[in-house]
């Protein structure tokens, strides 16, 4: 197959630069393992796991087949007044696999839909126990929520913003980053440490300001993945946590990347050993095969939910999607989760970050432009002194540099990410190691 073979008329992609993509665009046709097949016959390395959701590897048998068997048996149901046999197991899975009192999961289709469920869920919550006036969110600067209204207004990336100014809820407040290069510019494989209080101004500024009695929920991803792979000062999240308890704010953690395995544990929340009120998953529970997202949150979420004085008849959370639970989405998890497990692949994924990060380590640092590295879980960032005047452009020609060489990276601003499925071997380690530190070389 040749470019001119695609009609590429009518699709608009999505966050991509779609005018330098038609003079030279990247086309899958396959997809095998660690492998992808390209349009024209070459195999490309998937160095970031797909956008972070295929961590159990491409094709892979025991799920396609789960999704075929459950296409002949029960293809769609309505996910309202009614449920189906595959979604009530699909969130028994999730709840045990979640930590603490995450029990009760909100299905729906992505992790956007997540971000705004959760929000949702929490003025709901309040609502119910007579705190109404609870209705001021916090997130954090350059923290992704996918592009829903609600997850664009708590997110924090200036691009994803910008143009949207007027249509932001209006009483949001953001944390700080939590990035200081000045001091933590290396962090290979263990919690940075800072001596400055990051969550300090949370508490003299930002909760003094709105008062804590009008906060509803606090949101962060516990590393802010979509930023560049940012990670937490130690004890950030359980301090964190703490406040959120003092002033009776719900914690949301969004773990739409960290969620199944990125860190080798279930969830950040085990890496970090602080549990959120909650959680937000999507990506890696279905291996990235069929759109599922989700919300789990804890008990007392739901009872408060329940204690209604509402008819029976009467429904609790006006909320929901046309596809919230879909049996296809649902058995796909249920595959996913079990291979998760029998192939050990959490544990494979704790396995394999450090030999990621050695690896990006002792072949990156010197090399000309690199201003930062950092690995941490199954993922490892170097970070790129901007052109001047073109902020980005350094990660985006070396983004395609290393594509045509046969590696898939993903550059995010000026840092360059890997975050490959937990089935990677050295040899891809050292295969995509090896291009992405060369294409740096080569665009001094
Ligand atoms: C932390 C986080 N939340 C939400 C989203 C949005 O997910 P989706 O693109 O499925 O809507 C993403 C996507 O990368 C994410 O990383």
């Amino acid at each position: 197959m040749a470019y001119q073979d695609f009609n590429m008329d009518n699709q608009w992609l999505p966050f991509t630069p779609n005018r330098h993509f038609r003079k030279e665009p990247r086309v899958f046709v396959a997809a095998s393992g660690m492998n992808f097949t390209t349009h024209d016959g070459r195999q490309v390395v998937d160095g970031i796991s797909s956008l972070w959701c295929v961590g159990a590897g491409h094709n892979r048998r025991e799920i396609n087949e789960a999704i075929k068997q459950q296409l002949d048996t029960l293809d769609y149901a309505t996910a309202f007044q009614a449920s189906n046999d595959k979604a009530f197991l699909a969130a028994e899975m999730i709840a045990e696999l979640a930590p603490g009192d995450l029990n009760k999961v909100l299905f729906c289709n992505s992790g956007s839909e997540a971000a705004d469920t959760s929000l949702k869920l929490a003025l709901a919550y309040h609502r119910a126990r007579g705190e109404g006036h609870r209705n001021v969110f916090i997130g954090r600067e350059r923290g992704y929520h996918g592009v829903g209204f609600g997850g664009m207004s708590v997110g924090g990336i200036p691009g994803n913003r910008k143009v949207f100014g007027t249509a932001m809820l209006p009483r949001v407040d953001h944390l700080r980053f939590i990035h200081d290069p000045s001091r933590n510019a290396y962090i290979h494989g263990v919690e940075p440490e800072l001596e400055e209080d990051l969550l300090a101004e949370l508490e003299t500024r930002i909760l003094p300001l709105h008062d804590p009695s009008n906060v509803a929920a606090i949101i962060v991803e516990p590393v802010a993945g979509s930023a560049g792979w940012y990670l937490p000062p130690k004890g950030y999240l359980k301090r964190l946590r703490e406040i959120c308890d003092k002033h009776g704010i719900l914690l949301i953690f969004d773990e739409v990347i960290t969620g199944f395995g990125r860190m080798g544990t279930p969830f950040a929340a085990d890496f970090y050993g602080v549990v959120p009120d909650m959680l937000n998953f999507a990506k890696c529970v279905t291996n990235g095969v069929i759109p599922l997202g989700g919300v789990v949150c804890r008990d007392f979420i739901y009872d408060a939910m329940m204690n209604t004085n509402a008819p029976e008849h009467g429904i609790e959370f006006f909320h929901g999607y046309t596809y919230s639970g879909h049996p296809v989405s649902c058995a796909a998890a249920i595959a996913t989760m079990t291979l998760l497990k029998e192939e050990k692949l959490f544990e494979r994924a704790a396995k394999m970050g450090p030999v990621l990060g050695d690896a990006m380590h002792s072949a990156m640092k010197g090399l000309p432009n690199v201003i930062g590295i950092r690995s941490l879980g199954l993922a490892a960032v170097v970070e790129l002194a901007p052109l001047a005047g073109s902020p980005g452009k350094r990660a985006y020609d070396i983004f395609l540099d290393c594509y045509q060489k046969g590696s898939l990276v993903r550059p995010a601003g000026d840092n360059l990410v890997l975050a490959p499925p937990y089935i990677v071997e050295n040899s891809h380690i050292d295969q995509l190691v090896s291009t992405l530190a060369a294409s740096i070389k080569q665009h001094a």
